[in-house]
């Protein structure tokens, strides 16, 4: 078959827009050989979510032009086509953001049960009201076709688990970003879980090579792409998969034209490996314990916490074998270790300690900082390449530590953090946990709706043409 590379169609991204939330994150990391002090606040938001109708079973055979979403305003819609309708909807959006930042507040038609402020947010207007554009307009569609196992279905728990847990949520049904017609939907979802990929194709263990993983993600691009006009229209620019795997990276790697502009949603969000953050974006890894939806919150005020830094995990990756060199379980103030002695509780020495040391492993993603970010311990980064997830709306650099490899024995000196902003980096971790938690179904401003905004922001920044 023919490659997809060379259809017509235009993506224009507009990219002053993206760069209004963002600014980057590239220039967070790992410039700067000494620590940057970076940083806080509030409770979950008891949202009573306006109820959607769950999605019907689309017709493929017509009247699509009948489906169209519902518009406020209702005498010229009849005459527009559904991908004006959407690119309509996507530019009053634009326009809202806009009209936020520069009024600093916000328009919504209903009661804000949360308004993100502080330093925490890149833009807090910004992030605030294409918060709310999301929550009014986005619609998603995810691909019927295919079946279980590999398909509609991954695994929810342990550390991939958000795979799982984001794909159920998109597939049960009580999603109300969910569209009812493939013709109102902003992005579509492509459902493959490449962690349940690896586990049934490699499982027993065969020769790795990443060529199967290829053939499967690309045939189903084809499928789709013959049997709907989406994926031509933007070249994959509106669409995405969301894995957690390690091997996820590899999709793409021997066609790189077909996904030049497909959205990769990857907890492997190396920089190194072709990960580029306007067009993808990082996931939180979370290991996520079965019957539950993430780690525990273990909120010790700061003078309670008598542990200056600490870690405990396996020797996986250059950055670990560094800091075990230095630290492994030779100082009282900086505890790292490789088994944790059996009478400690990792959930909870990290709520006792005051920094959370986040080496990377074999790969650039850590549960450690989502749970740093639980046990409300202020996380220390000591990754390159690595882009954190939500970058575009978050600044790290406000409630976080970066360390480079060179400074792995001076981590003594976060004693010479002065309390103060201790304090304050402190309370803003805290802050920004509402935006690490896993809510089913999700909750606007939980780890899944930032997922999805993150989606989002990436298609506000493409315009297609009918
Ligand atoms: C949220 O509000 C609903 C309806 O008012 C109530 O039944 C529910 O218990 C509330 N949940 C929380 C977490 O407060
Ligand atoms: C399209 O709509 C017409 C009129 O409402 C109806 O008679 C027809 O069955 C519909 N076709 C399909 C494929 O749904
Ligand atoms: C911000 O907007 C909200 C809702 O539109 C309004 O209630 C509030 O008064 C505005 N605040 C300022 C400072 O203009
Ligand atoms: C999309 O483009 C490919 C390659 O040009 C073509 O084979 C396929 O039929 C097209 N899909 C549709 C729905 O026209
Ligand atoms: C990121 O990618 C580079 C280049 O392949 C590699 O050297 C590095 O080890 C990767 N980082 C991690 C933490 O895996």
């Amino acid at each position: 078959m023919a490659t997809l590379s060379s259809t017509p169609y235009i993506v224009f991204p507009v990219l002053l827009f993206l760069l209004l939330l963002s600014i980057f994150f590239l220039s967070l990391i790992n410039q700067n050989p000494d620590l940057r002090f970076h940083p806080s606040s509030s409770s979950t938001p008891n949202h009573s979510q306006t109820k959607h109708q769950t999605p019907e079973a689309p017709s493929f055979l017509g009247n699509v032009s009948t489906h169209g979403v519902p518009s406020t305003s209702t005498t010229t819609v009849e005459k527009m086509s559904p991908l004006e309708r959407i690119e309509g909807g996507l530019a009053r959006a634009r326009a809202a953001i806009r009209e936020a930042v520069r009024s600093s507040n916000y328009t919504s038609q209903k009661k804000e049960n949360f308004i993100p402020r502080g330093a925490v947010y890149r833009n807090p207007y910004a992030f605030h009201q294409s918060h709310i554009e999301m929550e009014k307009r986005f619609k998603i569609w995810a691909y019927k076709e295919g079946d279980q196992p590999l398909l509609h279905g991954g695994p929810k728990n342990s550390i991939y688990g958000i795979e799982g847990q984001f794909m159920d949520e998109m597939e049960s049904g009580d999603s109300h970003f969910m569209a009812g017609h493939p013709d109102e939907a902003h992005v579509f979802y492509i459902p493959i879980s490449v962690t349940r990929f690896a586990h049934y194709i490699y499982s027993p263990p065969v020769d790795y090579s990443g060529h199967m993983l290829q053939r499967l993600v690309t045939d189903y691009i084809y499928v789709v792409s013959d049997k709907y006009p989406y994926w031509n229209r933007s070249n994959g620019a509106d669409h995405f998969l969301v894995s957690c795997h390690d091997w996820a990276p590899e999709i793409s790697i021997v066609t790189p034209d077909l996904y030049k502009h497909f959205i990769r949603v990857l907890c492997n969000a190396n920089t190194s490996e072709r990960f580029q953050p306007m067009r993808d974006i990082s996931l939180p890894e979370v290991n996520i314990p079965k019957g539950k939806l993430g780690p525990p919150h273990l909120d010790k005020p700061p003078n309670q916490r008598h542990i200056l830094a600490f870690f405990a995990g396996r020797e996986s990756g250059y950055m670990r074998t560094r800091l075990f060199r230095s630290w492994k379980e030779n100082d009282d103030g900086v505890q790292v270790y490789e088994h944790l002695p059996s009478n400690r509780d990792y959930a909870k020495s990290m709520g006792d300690s005051k920094f959370c040391l986040c080496p990377s492993g074999w790969e650039v993603a850590s549960p450690r900082v989502v749970e740093a970010i639980a046990a409300g311990c202020v996380p220390v980064i000591i990754c390159d390449y690595s882009v954190l997830p939500f970058s575009e709306v978050l600044d790290w650099s406000k409630f976080a530590l970066y360390i480079t490899s060179d400074k792995i024995p001076e981590i003594k000196i976060l004693k010479a953090v002065p309390n103060e902003r201790y304090l304050r980096m402190q309370k803003r971790v805290k802050q920004v946990q509402r935006h690490f938690v896993i809510n089913r179904p999700a909750q606007p401003y939980d780890m899944l709706h930032m997922i999805l905004h993150s989606v989002w922001l990436r298609r506000l920044n493409v315009r297609l043409r009918s």
